[in-house]
Parts: C-alpha cells; sequence; structure tokens
C-alpha cells in the first residue's frame, strides 16, 4: 500500500481557518436567526474595482477571438505585468528590478509555501511566534521539524517571540538561523517595522549568509509614511531577500488569485559542496516545471490596479478599510481595551479582556455577541491571550460589531 508523507501527522489542529469556519458553521446551523458579522479570516468584501473588471472582461473577449486567443502564458508572468509591476510598484520606492527577477503567480500564499522546494531539508529556520500559519505549517509538511511539544513548539523550528514585553518586535536569533520568515505590516499583529527594523534584520542575514522570506502581503496598508513598503527599501537586501507580495488585499483578488515573488539574481546559497548557486535561477526552474503561469484575463485585471484609475480606484477601497480599521481600534481602545495594529495593517490585535482565554474569547463573542474574529493563539502559542480583528467587512457591520462587543466589554 502507498505510505503517506507522515509529517503531516506532525501537524497538531486542522488549518486555522478551516478550523474557525467549522465552529461558526456549526453554531450558525444551530443558531439559524443570529446575524453573524465575520471579522475573522482577512478576506475582503469591497468588489473589484471597475478599473480592473473592465480589463478583466477584456482580457476573457480576447480569449474569445481566434486573432486574440491566448494558450499558455510564460510560466514567470507576461513581461507586459512584471514591467508594469516594476514601474509602478517598485521605482517610485527607489527599487529597481530586472523583468527576470519578479514572478507573476496564483498568489503569495502559495509562493511563500512553494519556495521551500528550492532550499536543503537541512536550512534552520526562524518563524515569528505568534506567525501567518503557512510559514510553520509548510515547514512541518516538508520535514524541516520533529513533533510539537505541549505548547504547540515543533521541535528543530527557532521560534521568535512577539510579545507585549518587546512591542511585538522579534529579538534577533540568538542560534545560528538560515532562513527568516518575516512579515511587515504583520498578520496577525497589524505591527509595522520601521527601516530601521528592517536593516537591522538585513545585516543580520548577511553577517549569517541567512535568506529572509519577506512576506508585504499589507504593504498597501501602510499609512505612516517613514514604514517601508518593501525590504528592497534597505541597502543589502538584494543580497539576502525574497519578498512575496500579493493583488489579494490590495486590489480585492482574494478570490480572483495573483501574487508576485521577487528573486533578486544577487541573492544566492550555498551547494552542500560550498559552491555558491542563484535562487532566482533556481526558483524559475521550479516554477517552469510546476507552474504554467496565471491565466491571461487575470494578469490583465492585475495590469488594470496599476493605470491611474485603477491606483485610484483601489486607493479608496483601501482607506475604507483602514476607516474600519480606525473605527475598530478606537472604539475598543475607547472602552479601556488595549489593542494594537490597525493603523499600518488591517488587522487588530487586541488583550482579551478579562484574560480569557483566546479559544475561550472566539466561543464568548460568537454566541454572545455573534461576531467572528481569530483566536491569537492559533497563530502561536505567544498570541494565547489575544485575539485578531479584520477591518475586511461593511461600516454597517463594522460599526454593528463594534457595538455589540462594547455592550459586553465595554469599560471593564
Ligand atoms: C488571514 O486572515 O490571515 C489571511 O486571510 C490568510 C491568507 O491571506 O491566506
Amino acid at each position: 500500500m502507498a505510505r503517506v508523507n507522515e509529517n503531516y501527522l506532525k501537524l497538531k489542529a486542522g488549518y486555522l481557518f478551516p478550523e474557525i469556519g467549522r465552529r461558526v458553521k456549526a453554531f450558525a446551523d444551530a443558531n439559524p436567526d443570529a446575524k453573524l458579522i465575520r471579522l475573522g479570516i482577512g478576506d475582503v468584501t469591497e468588489p473589484l474595482v471597475p478599473a480592473v473588471t473592465r480589463a478583466f472582461h477584456s482580457g476573457i473577449d480576447a480569449l474569445g477571438k481566434a486573432e486574440t486567443f491566448h494558450g499558455y502564458g510564460p510560466e514567470q508572468g507576461y513581461e507586459w505585468l512584471i514591467n508594469t509591476i516594476i514601474e509602478k510598484a517598485y521605482n517610485p520606492l527607489g527599487v529597481e528590478l530586472k523583468t527576470k527577477e519578479v514572478f507573476v503567480s496564483d498568489g503569495s500564499k502559495c509562493d511563500s509555501a512553494n519556495i521551500l522546494d528550492i532550499f536543503d531539508l537541512s536550512n534552520k529556520v526562524a518563524i515569528c511566534d505568534p506567525v501567518y500559519p503557512v510559514y510553520n505549517d509548510t515547514n512541518v509538511m516538508v520535514g524541516r521539524s520533529g513533533e510539537a511539544d505541549e505548547q504547540g513548539y515543533y521541535e528543530g523550528i527557532v521560534y521568535m517571540p512577539c510579545t507585549l514585553e518587546n512591542d511585538f518586535t522579534p529579538a534577533l536569533p540568538t542560534e545560528k538561523v538560515d532562513i527568516i520568515y518575516l512579515c511587515y505590516p504583520n498578520n496577525p499583529t497589524g505591527i509595522a517595522a520601521t527601516k530601521e527594523q528592517l536593516k537591522v534584520w538585513v545585516d543580520f542575514a548577511i553577517a549569517n549568509e541567512a535568506v529572509i522570506l519577506f512576506d508585504a502581503a499589507y504593504e498597501a496598508f501602510i499609512s505612516e509614511p517613514d514604514i517601508p513598503h518593501s525590504i528592497y527599501e534597505i541597502e543589502g537586501a538584494k543580497q539576502c531577500a525574497i519578498e512575496f507580495r500579493s493583488f489579494s488585499k490590495t486590489a480585492g483578488f482574494t478570490g480572483v488569485r495573483c501574487g508576485l515573488t521577487v528573486v533578486p539574481e544577487d541573492l544566492m546559497a550555498k551547494t552542500a559542496s560550498g559552491e555558491n548557486i542563484s535562487l532566482n535561477t533556481l526558483w524559475n526552474r521550479r516554477q517552469s516545471t510546476k507552474f504554467n503561469g496565471v491565466s491571461y484575463p487575470v494578469q490583465k485585471a492585475a495590469a488594470a490596479v496599476y493605470s491611474d484609475y485603477g491606483l485610484e480606484q483601489v486607493k479608496k477601497v483601501v482607506a475604507y478599510y483602514m476607516e474600519n480599521a480606525r473605527l475598530i481600534r478606537e472604539g475598543l481602545q475607547g472602552a479601556g481595551i488595549t489593542c494594537f495594529g490597525g493603523v499600518n495593517a488591517p488587522y487588530i490585535w487586541l488583550k482579551t479582556p478579562g484574560n480569557l482565554g483566546s479559544w475561550e474569547f472566539f466561543d464568548k463573542l460568537l454566541q454572545e455577541c455573534h461576531v467572528v474574529g481569530t483566536p491569537g493563539s492559533g497563530f502561536g502559542p505567544s498570541g494565547e491571550g489575544y485575539f485578531r480583528l479584520s477591518a475586511f467587512g461593511s461600516r454597517e457591520n463594522v460599526e454593528e460589531a463594534i457595538k455589540r462587543f462594547l455592550s459586553k466589554w465595554g469599560n471593564k
């Protein structure tokens, strides 16, 4: 009989968001009249903007005519999209990239998992705690860890706690690590990193010949002027960092699927015999073999995000969500609830009222207020006692959710 990849059996729980979905469904089935407000998974709620839908339609129309039909596209993405991304998203930051350094994909979740294909299993990985669960679970799946301990820490993975005591900013690892995951603005804490903070990581990575996997999926939500949008704004980063970006939250593509990964040509890693190998070449080889590119209409839609109309329209949607974030943050803070984030990210990270456990609070909020959030402990042991609310939702729902929340926990 075929054997399974037993690394999967080491995973402690189901993936966080389906687990939340199961609990919410059970509640909704038992309480069909409850008006649920979902501020759990960071899924967008506003429709695609008109500039995007127009381009999407035109892409589909092109596929319907022999003279404009497109079959397989380049696995790396169409050059017209890549060059637009470089010109509109990176050049204004002072970052120059070559076309071959940018790879268009079906999303940064997949890329941040698939990137592990090009790294040896012996690499020591460092991740934040709490963290976007994909970084942890995919390393367990490929066999880079042992079993989890009682707290949920997997043997062999280096965890960098992000707690109130360190302002949710991880300290540099004290042991040798080879791959470091950073996500800024951060999911789940909503905290952003300054240039000075990222410079420390870049210097550390260069000094230790480590690679930073930098997830910038939420860069569009940065509102403070000095916060970097890309790790490549930091000198030296092209020697040590891979960056992931996404159209999901920036432009409402969670269901459309499009993201990108930047692998600079200068970025090298070693073979067992000490030879330097270009990670760009390996990633290109991986993508060419395992991926057939993003569909033509989706890439047309993605390019439209950078048109003048597109930029203006998506900025308005981002501002709408960030106003939600402000309302949640200020509403909770005004009522004495300790919370973080929500300024440069669409997530508010709050201390659970009454020191409830994260899942305990999740159940209470669901059952008593009919509001869905995400338990902090689902992002890692250091998230225990915290809770994440997402700013993705209609204004009406967000206002109603705050009202319900405060009716139970205001000024306590
Ligand atoms: C989240 O809620 O953390 C995100 O929606 C997950 C994701 O982007 O995959």
